[in-house]
This record gives structure tokens, C-alpha cells and sequence, in this order.
């Protein structure tokens, strides 16, 4: 792996062991460069890692720069993984409160690589509300954790607390590595968002979707090296960097845009909330209370899952989602006959879970394979795990 790896390393008693995590890097084939926090390099000389790593190690965020580059921007730009390891209280917090005081913490502003933490602090300080709610907020932005070992700690304490074995830090910043490239190649259509089925011009048919869960699965399909068609309905998100966005309204115009991607996908991902029904009749000007009348005939929307299900080739694999109130797994089950679909992601929905919320509990259904679920997770984890077994399943078709 032709890649460097900015290590961060900040003040925990514990960075002793962030030599053996360069050198774990470096077997890989990775270059390293060390970024130091100014507390840290008071324990331990930026020497000691510059001379390992042979780069110079990086502690102070004013130094006049080697080139004529601002060495955060260009370092951050170049990794393809930010790993910080140990990772204090201190870091953690200014990570999640977007603080950026010194080279580290501006570097994690200015990267758009992954970043993969490894927390080593107290048992107190790990434990404590403050802290808690750090890592959940950094988690839900899609920052991964490599959770620190219970033993003794160099307080005196015994807890939660120690940095993880070298190794397993190094493992997974690997995975990591490894999966930015993983759908290399590929072309992934992702929709999003509800539709919405007008009446006349104010007055439409929707649901609460907001394209959360959608934007989540199509930025994860841009960080796997994918070609990425995001094929939104009406929502107040930002698209997500790196996708080709195509915008829609009604279910009718979410199929034509499907329809358009469907022969070169992939991977085809249907997160949307399309509404189930549409107005029979439209009006070009808003219609008068009076005009409308008691009732209002509506009729069934295009269902463009069981469309791409059907007209699926061998090689596509299409994902299909099933927003339930009641008996989930069931319902999830029967659309995967009914859609033709390879997978059926069931997520409850209702009582703080679902539409427009963070987080969310999924419910994974193949063709093949086992029934996977998970707890509640941040969308942004959730899609990860959603695409791990994208790939899997994948796999499985091409043998
Ligand atoms: O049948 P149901 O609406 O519950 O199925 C949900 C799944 O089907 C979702 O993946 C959704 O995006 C898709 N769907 C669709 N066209 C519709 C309705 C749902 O593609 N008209």
C-alpha cells in the first residue's frame, strides 16, 4: 500500500505504545507521519518517533514550513487515514467542539480522510457523562473507535482506561485503509428522501422522511472508491461531496432518474420513503377548498424497487428498504421475494426511531447468509455496516 498514515499522538501515558503502532503501520507498507500534541511532546521527544517514522514529527502548528505548502492542508489532503493513538480526554473534547488550537486538532478539521481513534485516559475520565457524549457525538460523525482495555492504569487505578494492544489499533486502521478502495470500479445508485405527489402547486402527499439515512449510504459509497449516483427527492441536506446528485420530486420522476443510472449500477440502494400513492388528478393552479370537494381519488405510484427487481441482471445487486411499525422482520421478508431484491434492510420505525432521527436500529435480510441486527447506531455507522454486507453479498455473486 503505496499511503501515508498521520498518527496522532497526544499526552496519555499510554504513547509509549504508539511506537510499536508505526512500526505495524510501516510492515504494512504505509508511511507514517507523527503529529505530536504540545503536552505529549513534554513526555517524550518528537525525536524518538521522527527517527523511527523518518519523517520529522510534527508538533507545533506555527513552524515555519519546509515548502511554501501550509503543512496541515497539504498533510491533510495527502493521508489516507488519520489514526491518534493514544488519543487523552483533551483531544477527544476538542474533536467533538470543532476546538483546533494546535496542529492535531486543526488537522482533523482539515482532513476528509477517516479518522480512527484509539482513547486512553482514566477510568473517571472515560467513564464520565462529558466523555460519553464526546465519543457518541464523534462516532456519529462517522469517526471510529478502537475501545481502550480494562487493567491496570499508570494512576494506580485499576479500570477502563489503557490504550489497546498496538496491534488491534493497527488492524483496524488497515481495515480502514483497505475499505476506502473496496468499491474501486463500482457504480452505486443510492435514492433518498421522500416524494412528494402534488395536488396543485401548494398542496403535496409525502411522509416525514428527511434523507438522512439515504445521504449517510451514498457518502459511504463515495468514501469506498465508488461512483455514486444519489438520486434524491425534496430534502434540507447537503449532498454529500464526490456524488453525482440528481434531484427529484414525485415517484414518477425518482423512476425515470433510476431507470436512466439502473444499466450501469452495480449496487442499487432504494433508502428512499416513495410515497405509495398519487393524486389521480392535478391541477396547474391552486385549487379552491370548495372546488376539491369531501373526498379525493388517489391512485398506486410506480414501485421502482420491484421494477429494478425485476429487470435486474446477474451482477446487480439491489438493496431495498422496509420502514415497518409492526411485525418488521416479516414484512422485510416478503418484499425481498415480492422486489426481487438481494437484501431488505428492516428498520422500525416510531417511538424515537426512523424518520429524521440520528440514529437508527437495523434489521438485515439477504438472500443468503444470516439475519444480521444491530443496536442502535448513529446513520453514519449504520451505513457502514449496511455496505460491509453490500460487499459481502457482492462477493458471493461473483463466485
Ligand atoms: O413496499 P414498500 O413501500 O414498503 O417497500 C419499501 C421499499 O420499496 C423501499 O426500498 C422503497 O425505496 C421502495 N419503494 C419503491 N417504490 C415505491 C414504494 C417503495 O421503490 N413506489
Amino acid at each position: 500500500m503505496n499511503k501515508t498514515v498521520a498518527l496522532g499522538v497526544s499526552s496519555s501515558i499510554g504513547l509509549y505504545k504508539a511506537c510499536e503502532v508505526v512500526r505495524g503501520f510501516q510492515k504494512a507498507g504505509l508511511g507514517v507521519r507523527v503529529v505530536m500534541t504540545p503536552n505529549a511532546a513534554k513526555l517524550i521527544s518528537p525525536l524518538l518517533f521522527s527517527s523511527l517514522a523518518g519523517t520529522r514529527t510534527i508538533v507545533d502548528l506555527f513552524a515555519e514550513p519546509e515548502t511554501r505548502r501550509i503543512e496541515h492542508i497539504s498533510l491533510a489532503k495527502e493521508i489516507a487515514l488519520l489514526c491518534v493513538a493514544p488519543a487523552t480526554a483533551n483531544v477527544i473534547g476538542k474533536f467533538a467542539g470543532g476546538v483546533a488550537d494546535d496542529f492535531l486538532t486543526t488537522l482533523f478539521l482539515a482532513t476528509r480522510a477517516p479518522v480512527l481513534v484509539a482513547a486512553a485516559m482514566n477510568e473517571a475520565m472515560f467513564l464520565h457523562p462529558r466523555t460519553r457524549a464526546n465519543i457518541a457525538r464523534l462516532k456519529a460523525l462517522g469517526v471510529e473507535f478502537v475501545e481502550p482495555e480494562k487493567g491496570y492504569l499508570a494512576c494506580g487505578d485499576e479500570g477502563w482506561g489503557r490504550l489497546a494492544d498496538p496491534e488491534a489499533i493497527v488492524r483496524e486502521g488497515l481495515r480502514i485503509v483497505g475499505r476506502s478502495e473496496s468499491l474501486k470500479g463500482k457504480t452505486v445508485l443510492v435514492t433518498a428522501g421522500p416524494t412528494r405527489e402534488p395536488l396543485d402547486p401548494v398542496r403535496f402527499l409525502s411522509n416525514p422522511s428527511t434523507g438522512k439515512m439515504g445521504y449517510e449510504l451514498a457518502r459511504e459509497a463515495v468514501a469506498r472508491g465508488a461512483a455514486t449516483v444519489l438520486v434524491s427527492g425534496p430534502t434540507g441536506l447537503v449532498p454529500p461531496a464526490g456524488a453525482l446528485t440528481v434531484r427529484v420530486r414525485t415517484a414518477a420522476e425518482m423512476e425515470k432518474a433510476c431507470l436512466e443510472a439502473f444499466p450501469k449500477a452495480d449496487v442499487v440502494v432504494m433508502a428512499a420513503a416513495v410515497s405509495d400513492f398519487r393524486f389521480k388528478e392535478t391541477r396547474g393552479r391552486k385549487a379552491a377548498k370548495a372546488e376539491i370537494g369531501p373526498s379525493l381519488a388517489v391512485e398506486r405510484t410506480p414501485d421502482i424497487l420491484a421494477r429494478l427487481g425485476r429487470a435486474k441482471k446477474p451482477g446487480q445487486l439491489v438493496v431495498g428498504f422496509a420502514a415497518e411499525t409492526h411485525a418488521v422482520l416479516a414484512h422485510a421478508r416478503e418484499k425481498l421475494a415480492a422486489k426481487n431484491a438481494d437484501i431488505v434492510v428492516a428498520n422500525a420505525v416510531g417511538e424515537g426511531l426512523g424518520f429524521g432521527t440520528d440514529d437508527t436500529a437495523v434489521r438485515i435480510v439477504a438472500r443468503t447468509g444470516p439475519l444480521q441486527e444491530t443496536g442502535t447506531l448513529s446513520k453514519r455507522e449504520a451505513s457502514r455496516v449496511i455496505f460491509d454486507r453490500i460487499e459481502a453479498e457482492l462477493e458471493k455473486k461473483r463466485r
